[in-house]
């Protein structure tokens, strides 16, 4: 199969950790700069880590790794570093989840998390021609009076912002814990968006649709188990925001083949593929795009339709989202 439109078109990212992207070459370069101590003697040592039997082992390293982001320089780096290898993936337009707790509670100001990022999502256009935009995770292991906070503290920094979302260990979190912190995120004028069925139940999904009203859902793709949640998402054309090798890496699904991206797609479901934390899982999103095509034997059309959705998924102004889609259709015509 011909891989090279996963990487030739032109795509959203719209589910992408930043502090997924810590790549293990940049993790030693920041502790050197910090001056901290890293448990691993090597660079290789740190990436022959990464074998996950579920989410919270990867979880685990992800936040140990957090501990070497200290400056606001840090931040930047860490952003800049993924826009110029999505760039080369064939992103355009990006929409980056921060998890400001995991780095507040180790003391790093909020202000330094953002100021950080902002200063890389503002070159980004500039520098890579990719098009950006925040979005600020609740870590929904803790509690929902600490979510409050800090949606207090992310207030003077409003306009940075485009959506708030809800990550971190899922089973035993449902999204009915933040119901309240969600609706005082949607009067103060963000977007809502929530992982919701990665590991956690198709439950979960509906609480993510009714009770937080989110515009799109991050994984969801347990909901294949009940057919009514998958006749509502078909309905609402809402957004899922799937991550393959992901998925395989925190075993959601035994290998890619065993994936439900086809049956989703021909259930009519409105499905993006994404890289989740690419440092992490063993590529990014035209790699998680060439991989599950290749092993799920999709139709290059797929490909076609996976960039389309990419676009109707994303938090863009309507001129953009046209300007958007019509790079795809002349990717398209052109047969990249
Ligand atoms: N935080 C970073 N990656 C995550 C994932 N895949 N699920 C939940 N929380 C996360
Ligand atoms: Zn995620």
């Amino acid at each position: 199969m011909n891989v090279a439109p996963a990487y030739a078109l032109p795509k959203a990212e719209l589910h992408l950790h930043i502090e997924g992207t810590f790549e293990p070459e940049l993790i030693f370069a920041l502790a050197e700069r910090n001056r901290v101590r890293l448990p691993y003697p090597s660079v290789d040592a740190l990436r022959n880590a990464y074998e996950f039997t579920d989410l919270q082992s990867f979880l685990d390293l992800y936040y140990a790794a957090m501990n070497v982001l200290r400056t606001e320089a840090d931040f930047a780096d860490l952003a800049e570093a993924y826009f110029a290898r999505a760039r080369a993936q064939g992103v355009v337009h990006a929409e980056l989840f921060f998890d400001p707790q995991a780095h507040v509670a180790r003391g790093v100001p909020f202000e330094t998390v953002i100021d950080g990022l902002w200063s890389a999502v503002r070159e980004s256009e500039r520098r890579h021609g990719v098009s950006s935009k925040l979005i600020m995770c609740f870590l929904r292991d803790r509690s929902a009076e600490a979510a409050l906070a800090t949606l207090e503290q992310a207030l003077p920094y409003g306009d940075r912002i485009v959506a708030v979302g809800l990550d971190s260990a899922e089973i035993g979190h449902p999204p009915s814990k933040f119901e309240r912190v969600f609706a005082r995120a949607r009067a103060e004028g963000w977007k809502t968006v929530a992982h919701a069925g990665e590991e956690g139940p198709p439950s979960y999904v509906w609480e993510a649709l009714d009770l937080l009203h989110v515009s799109r859902v991050d994984h969801g793709v347990r909901s294949l188990e009940d057919p009514l949640l998958v006749a509502r998402l078909r309905d609402d054309r809402m957004p899922l925001t799937v991550c393959p090798l992901s998925n395989v890496k925190l075993r959601v699904f035994d290998t890619l083949r065993d994936h439900t991206l086809g049956r989703m797609l021909d259930e009519g479901l409105v499905a993006t593929v994404n890289s989740d934390d690419p440092a992490y899982f063993g590529g990014y999103v035209g790699d998680n795009l060439a991989a599950v095509a290749q092993a799920l034997q999709l139709p290059p059309s797929a490909l076609e339709t996976l960039a389309r959705n990419s676009f109707e998924a994303a938090f863009i102004e309507p001129a953009a989202r046209a300007a958007y889609l019509a790079q795809l259709d002349a990717a398209v015509a052109a047969r990249v």
